[in-house]
């Protein structure tokens, strides 16, 4: 077994793992985070935030393996603890920015990063900034649109909590 000690959406968690438990599976798994999704086991979705507060491309790293970061931020993370949703979330409902639900963590988690980056990002920039996340449902129309919401672009309303 191996030892590891990670702070996952602020919460420390200490545990013995089998050596070959990947992130993703002690999340769900073991956690019940199950917003963290395998994409297509090349880890192309980022389901998750490490510090800096950049998306991760670690699903597939294991849980207590070399170089492990010791913070994530899941999906789940970015709700209040009341269960309020995230402005980027609560965007993705409102415009219907998700069908199957699949690529949705990815894309939250990549939108969250890219309206700290870039609080009011173009059309083309937020297509850009989501470049890697695979949405095999939507046609990225409602994504894009989602982001803009949340970022007030196209509603002129204003967003703080967006980069929060
Ligand atoms: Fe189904 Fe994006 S909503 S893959």
């Amino acid at each position: 077994m191996a030892r590891i000690n990670l702070t996952v959406d602020g919460q420390r968690v200490s545990d013995d793992v089998e050596p070959r438990m990947l992130l993703v599976q002690y999340l769900r798994e073991k956690l019940g985070k199950t917003g963290t999704v395998v994409g297509c086991d090349t880890s192309r979705l980022r389901c998750l935030h490490g510090p800096p507060r950049r998306p991760q491309r670690e699903v597939l790293q294991r849980a207590g393996g070399p170089g492990r970061r010791p913070e994530v931020t899941t999906v789940e993370g970015l709700a209040g603890e009341d269960g309020t949703l995230h402005p980027v979330q609560e965007a993705f409902r409102e415009c219907h920015g998700l069908q199957c639900g699949f690529c949705t963590p990815g894309m939250i988690m990549q939108t969250v990063d890219l309206l700290a980056e870039n609080p009011s990002p173009s059309e083309e920039a937020i297509r850009l900034g989501l470049e890697g996340n695979l949405c095999r449902c939507t046609g990225y129309h409602n994504i894009v649109r989602a982001v803009q919401h949340a970022a007030g672009v196209s509603t002129g309303s204003t967003n703080e909590g967006a980069s929060a």
